[in-house]
């Protein structure tokens, strides 16, 4: 739709979470106007969900070498070995950063950060706070940091829609709805010198996630229409333990953080036998692509929907203290840890892939930058490590800030749109579209099984919608789930996250990255 209404900033940033915030606070030390647009309220994203917390080399007796070893072990071949070391490198000192802020983390008697370990590290490198509530803290501080900043506009309940360019193709603001403002169907645009997208994930695109409910793709589908470069969004994470519980009945399940694990509990199934053992070098504690599909083998050849988390060793004291939040949820449900076996499966947990970037967070779209989940870094490859995924949006946000300081351009015009979809999907396809994408796309995938989701999410195509929010947001889920079925398709092979139960193996002709466009998916 045509902007009813419009405003102008220097950089809009899109997206509340550790990437968004971190990137509007370090680009107020550069001396710009920021504003900061939201889908709903600013603490609404995935950061404040986060319970296991930030990997970073703090232990003197670690070394970045070693945490650039174990993520790209987990990547499978497909991490940027130079976004790893700026990754791995610049990540202590961003930390410290963020505690300088007022980020308050668990620290031991004497003082010293306590330090824990999760799938896939070979040392205790993660930081967290309130015991597994790291998120929470964390989007706290910097939550407080960018109100007490009056130069920070934040507009909440703001649905980006497309990106506006000039005349020499920079991206040069964004349409959006804001929800109240302006002419009747709110839509309005936002000019900007730069715009920053970090609108995180696309977990409501499968049936269970631990994503929370805005989690939709907004970004990435922003980006395929815009003709953005877009990568590796195949690599969907399924986190190996969420909340098995009738007693929660929304799309996002509870998180059991590997932390769990961690700290030595065990995965088992209903005989009680411990299934990782020998399957993995580090049992439970292999990089979360192994476990998943341990657990799925396991749920296949039972036609059970869960296996069981045992951490009844840990004890109740040492639960309580240092796992409230996960005590708290599966209490709630009438489970207690303490005493009895916490259900788990799977659940879509994080998008590896999203907007290409390169080391300075910029897109292939001059202008537009990308940071956190929505961005494809190069650092997670075909299988994120756990905790490195706010220590991304921290340091690339960092960076993003850095460059659009060096090089700003004075605010342009923008130009006639074009490529914008002529339609919006209806808002009632979302269950069947989870249901399709679960089924068919989830965490074993195969030709046929790809080829009935794609068949599936065409016919949901062809329902259409009138243009409102509850469907530019189905769109974006259509269209993500979209690309990332074309890709799935199009990878012949398994690697990371991504399994392929006819291609069981990786095969080196697929060491590579694919690209989604609008173009070669046909969406539009
Ligand atoms: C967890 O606490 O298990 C999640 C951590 C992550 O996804 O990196």
């Amino acid at each position: 739709p045509e902007p009813g209404w419009s405003e102008s900033t220097d950089v809009l940033v899109v997206g509340s979470g550790i990437a968004g915030l971190t990137a509007a606070l370090h680009l107020r030390e550069q001396g710009l106007h920021v504003t900061v647009v939201t889908k709903v309220n600013i603490d609404d994203g995935s950061t404040r969900w986060a319970q296991g917390g930030i990997a970073a080399v703090l232990d003197p007796l670690d070394t970045p070498e070693a945490h650039a070893f174990d993520t790209e072990i987990a990547g499978v071949g497909l991490c940027d070995p130079a976004a790893v070391r700026v990754l791995v490198e610049e990540g202590p000192t961003r930390i410290k950063e963020l505690m300088r802020l007022g980020a308050e983390f668990d620290r031991n008697a004497d003082g010293s950060l306590m330090l824990t370990r999760e799938g896939g590290h070979r040392a205790d490198r993660i930081v967290h706070a309130g015991g597994d509530a790291t998120g929470a803290e964390v989007q706290r501080a910097l939550h407080a940091a960018v109100r007490r900043d009056p130069w920070i506009r934040l507009v909440e309940h703001a649905l980006v829609l497309d990106l506006l360019r000039s005349a020499d193709g920079r991206a040069c603001g964004l349409t959006l709805h804001v929800l109240g403002e302006g002419s009747e169907d709110g839509v309005g645009a936002i000019l900007a010198r730069a715009v920053v997208l970090a609108t995180g994930g696309m977990g409501q695109i499968f049936a269970s996630t631990t994503n929370p409910a805005v989690s939709t793709g907004d970004g990435v589908a922003l980006a395929l229409r815009a003709g953005a470069s877009v990568t590796d969004v195949e690599f969907v994470q399924f986190h190996p333990t969420s909340f098995v519980t009738a007693s929660v009945t929304s799309v996002q399940r509870p998180l059991i953080s590997e932390a769990l694990r961690g700290e030595g509990a065990h995965l088992v199934d209903d005989a009680g036998k411990r299934f990782m053992v020998g399957q993995h070098e580090l049992a439970e504690l292999a990089p979360r692509d192994v476990v998943a599909k341990g657990i799925h083998r396991v749920l296949r050849a039972t036609g059970d929907d869960h296996v069981y988390l045992d951490a009844r060793h840990l004890g109740k004291d040492f639960l309580e203290r240092r796992f409230p939040t996960i005590v708290a949820s599966t209490r709630a449900a009438g489970v207690d840890p303490a005493t009895e076996l916490i259900p788990v499966a799977p659940a879509a947990h994080y998008a590896s892939g999203g907007v290409r970037t390169d080391l300075h967070g910029r897109t292939s779209i001059p202008g537009l930058y990308a940071c956190g989940e929505v961005a494809c870094t190069g650092v997670h490859g075909a299988n994120r490590l756990a905790s490195n995924s706010l220590l991304e949006g921290l340091v690339f946000s960092r960076r993003i800030a850095d460059d659009i300081a060096r090089d700003l351009p004075a605010q342009a015009d923008p130009a006639p749109r074009t490529g914008e979809p002529g339609w919006v999907a209806a808002p009632e396809i979302r269950a069947q579209l989870r249901r399709a994408m679960t089924r068919g796309a989830g965490v074993l995938r195969s030709a046929e099984s790809l080829e009935s989701t794609a068949q599936e999410l065409g016919r949901l195509g062809e329902q259409r919608g009138e243009p409102r929010n509850a469907a530019w947001e189905s769109t974006n889920l259509l269209t993500v789930a979209t690309a990332l079925v074309a890709s799935a398709h199009a990878r012949r092979e398994t690697r990371g996250c991504h399994w392929r139960e006819d291609h069981p193996n990786a095969a080196d002709e697929w060491r590579g990255h694919l690209l989604d466009s609008m173009d070669r998916h046909g969406m539009l």
